[in-house]
């Protein structure tokens, strides 16, 4: 039996075309003991997936190879298995590729089965885990602060502030519609929410801040980076989740001046989760206790077919996406 996957070809230049990617036929792999064979029925596409393209060695994870299949996290079910942690019939989480099979990898683990797809994709993984740590372990709010979260209708801005929310911060996101803004303020209780292509951001962010920010959540960066930036309160945490506006750029823009870092002692703190393993276990309870008290409401935006991932991707550049973006193989 034969099985799809989908192979990098060639970098991009700078944007994400459907040439850079090859679709193969490749046959099931026999398994040597230790090993197990999962049927991938969920994909993730991420917006980290752009800067595993790039050959850049000084990243977290090391750039996807020439020839490689792309890397994805997904979930799936076990169908062969020579490793008795990872029976037949289990259910798994973890990295993945563009494939419709994978070997099982060494991050993988066993999910529960009745746990929706986007519960596992989205608010318990990467964007749910990435929310936490920026905003509560990074940020380190205060109740009463104000939160501004760029990219806010997306899988990880739209966890910060219902996060920011339960831990009773008044919290402003920036998004690219005003259907996107309508859904944070009304259905997730954002107190405010502003079109970022609006004509004046500084007047709207200072109408909706009135007391200046105190965390900025940085999803984006674009030109709503340097406003935000100047409303910054004296010893404000600024959070350097990702810049998606620069991913696609050969050269990114410039960052603003160290000046206001200085005077206003502000800090400013990049992260990526691979580097906080260690503290899963905790931050995956935490964000049950959100879920379960019905304080995390996420969208899933599914497309469908492995090959719908070439364009899928882009729906992460150009907004398409209304929530995590979920490829069903
Ligand atoms: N540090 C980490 O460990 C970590 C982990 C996961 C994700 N991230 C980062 O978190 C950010 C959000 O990721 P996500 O998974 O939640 O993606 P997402 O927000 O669900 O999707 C990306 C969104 O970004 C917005 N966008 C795209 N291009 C933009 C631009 N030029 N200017 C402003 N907004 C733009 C679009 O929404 P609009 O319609 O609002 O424009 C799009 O829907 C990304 O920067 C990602 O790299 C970091």
């Amino acid at each position: 039996m034969q099985y799809k996957a989908i192979k990098l070809v060639k970098r991009p230049n700078p944007d994400i075309t459907a040439d850079i990617f090859a679709t193969v036929h490749l046959p099931l792999p026999a398994l040597d003991e230790g090993q197990f064979l999962v049927r991938q029925t969920h994909m993730s596409l991420d917006p980290a997936m752009r800067t595993w393209l790039d050959e850049y060695d000084d990243s977290y994870l090391p750039p996807v190879q020439l020839g490689e299949t792309m890397r994805a996290f997904g979930v799936g079910e076990v169908v062969e298995s020579r490793n008795p942690d990872f029976p037949v019939g289990a259910r798994v989480l973890g990295t993945t590729g563009w494939a419709e099979y994978v070997l099982g990898s060494a991050d993988m683990r066993v999910v529960p089965q009745e746990l929706p797809v986007g519960d596992l994709l989205g608010a318990l993984h990467l964007p749910g885990l990435t929310a936490y740590l920026g905003l509560m372990e990074i940020g380190r709010p205060k109740a009463g602060e104000t939160l501004v979260v760029t990219g806010a209708a997306g899988s990880v801005g739209s966890l910060v502030g219902q996060i920011g929310k339960a831990e009773g911060l008044r919290v402003v996101g920036f998004a690219g519609s005003d259907e996107k803004c309508a859904w944070l303020e009304q259905e997730l209780g954002f107190d405010k929410a502003i079109n970022y292509r609006a004509a004046d951001l500084a007047a709207e962010l200072a109408a909706a801040a009135p007391n200046g920010v105190d965390l900025f959540f940085e999803n984006t960066g674009g030109p709503v980076q340097e406003v935000v930036f100047q409303q910054m309160n004296r010893l404000g945490r600024i959070i350097v989740c990702g810049v998606i506006a620069d991913y696609n750029k050969h050269t990114p823009s410039p960052g603003p001046n160290w000046k206001e870092v200085n005077l206003k002692a502000l800090r400013v703190e990049g992260f990526v989760v691979p580097d906080h393993f260690d503290k899963i276990d905790r931050m995956s309870k935490a964000l049950l206790g959100y879920l379960q008290q019905g304080q995390l409401c996420y969208r899933l935006h599914t497309i469908k077919g492995l090959e719908s991932a070439i364009d899928g991707i882009n729906m992460l550049f150009d907004g398409r996406n209304q929530g995590k973006l979920v490829v069903e193989l």
